[in-house]
């Protein structure tokens, strides 16, 4: 198949009449979901709507056939030997919440995680920390994002009880080397949780090398299903964790006093699952296995490429990472002098429907250390091409040429209100965004004018 062809199974994708195909440059949030996965999901719900583990009629079996098929192929395609070690939840987040809350503390247990963790790798241990007395260790990877395994081996030193750090980071795209870090860990007792979120939709993940503790994915990320994720461990380590949730399926029998909890995995699925999910991801896996990470990786290289050597002369634009794409092949995050990030995104999409993410990219810790509203991240996959990277790179060039440099917009230029606390960050001062947006406002798509009327940085 060549890229054409494999864009061409994307609906969301499609050109109509009036438009031509957008530019979907926000992967590393939610990828695209593929004709293969939409029917093995309408399938479901279709042709044998029923529930796992329950009934004994013919939906019944089925789904439970199809259900633990998906478990034993995300087993398959993370390297794991026994399927039992593959626990479904609603997403990585959950898995990491899984495995936080589910190992028993004691005041003085130490975490390591890195100065570069999303919040679902932060806010759990945060959390544990107040209420469990457990001690949070920063691992700085300096200001490049570097991994320095002196400053590990230092850390576990003083005894650490996990270590959990992701797998590639949200932010740059440059990736951590999980094997050398479940060694030094191990070398100290100590176990390894690994956000993989942003690595297994990109590359060959195999935990029988890498020989991770627990491992946490979201199907989201990888062509399948919002909603569904999973944890992949062993049995053996699944059994120290206490289950998030308990009710139908977790037990093996109950009275009204008691109850005996079901082995791994079950014990951790309670109630009805989302079995829609569970076979669309399967589904999803199927996809990339046909594909292969070898062709994934050229042709998110490609495009990275592109838009990295586009981009390098422009002095107003400042890349975050490694000027190498090949160390960060799936991200291109940047700032531009004198644009706010949220107007740039809308400016992006508002006129070449080009869809990239900005803000905090929910890692608010990071960008507060640096004094940095956020930035603007575009994130690349298999079905991007040479066109969007095109698009994409006269975009930013028209952007650039119709705010000045030297003027101020966003969140920079305080003008309102100062920014209210909120859920989701700084918010926009008032007045100063939506003046410049608006007289940026790209040609072709001026009516909607929605550039100064959101404030979304996290
Ligand atoms: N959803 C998060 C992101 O976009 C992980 O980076």
């Amino acid at each position: 198949m060549t890229v054409a062809k494999w864009r061409g199974e994307f609906p969301a994708l499609r050109e109509t009449r009036d438009h031509p195909a957008p530019v979907y440059l926000d992967s590393a949030c939610m990828s695209l979901v593929p004709t293969q996965v939409l029917e093995a999901m309408e399938a479901y719900y279709r042709d044998y709507p029923g529930c796992a583990g329950r009934s004994l009629h013919r939906f019944a079996e089925e789904v439970e056939r199809r259900y633990e098929e998906s478990r034993a192929a995300f087993a398959r395609f993370l390297g794991c030997s026994d399927a039992r070690g593959i626990v479904f939840l609603r997403n990585a987040t959950e898995a990491i919440n899984l495995v936080g809350q589910g190992l028993s503390w004691a005041p003085g247990d130490r975490v390591v995680i890195s100065d570069r963790e999303h919040n679902s790798n932060l806010i759990v241990w945060q959390r544990l920390a107040r209420e469990r007395g457990i001690r949070i260790e920063v691992l700085s990877l300096g200001p490049e994002g570097v991994f320095d395994g002196d400053r590990l081996e230092t850390l576990l030193e003083r005894g650490v009880r996990l270590v959990s750090l992701f797998h590639t980071s949200n932010l740059d795209g440059t990736s951590l080397p999980v094997r050398e870090i479940v060694e030094r860990a191990h070398d100290h007792h100590a176990k390894v949780l690994i956000d993989g979120c942003q690595a297994a939709p990109h590359e060959r993940v195999d935990l029988s090398r890498l020989e991770v503790d627990f491992y946490a994915i979201s199907a989201h990320k990888m062509l399948g299903p919002t909603g569904t994720g999973v944890l992949a461990s062993t049995p053996e380590a699944l059994a120290d964790l206490r289950p998030l949730s308990v009710g139908g399926e977790t037990v093996e029998w109950s009275t009204l006093e008691d109850h005996e909890l079901r082995p791994p995995p079950h014990r951790f699925e309670a109630g009805l699952q989302n079995y829609a999910g569970a076979i669309g991801a399967h589904a999803a896996l199927d996809f990339l296995t046909h594909i292969g990470f070898d062709r994934i990786r050229e042709q998110q290289l490609r495009v990275n490429n592109e838009i990295t050597s586009g981009l390098e002369g422009e002095r107003r634009v400042h890349l975050l990472g490694p000027r190498d794409p090949a160390r960060r092949p799936s991200i291109y995050a940047f700032t531009l002098d004198g644009v706010d990030p949220n107007d740039a995104a809308l400016f992006l999409d508002e006129g070449y429907r080009v869809m990239v993410r900005s803000g905090m990219h929910c890692v608010h810790s990071f960008y507060a250390q640096r004094g940095l509203s956020g930035n603007v991240r575009a994130s690349f996959y298999f079905y991007n091409d040479r066109r969007d990277a095109e698009t994409f790179l006269r975009a930013v060039r028209e952007l650039l040429e119709r705010v000045p440099s030297g003027t101020v917009t966003g969140t920079s230029a305080a003008t309102g209100p100062p920014a209210a606390p909120h859920g989701s960050g700084p918010r926009r001062a008032v007045g100063s965004t939506a003046a410049v947006a608006r007289s940026a406002r790209p040609p072709r798509r001026a009516e909607r004018g929605r550039a100064g009327s959101l404030a979304r940085s996290g």
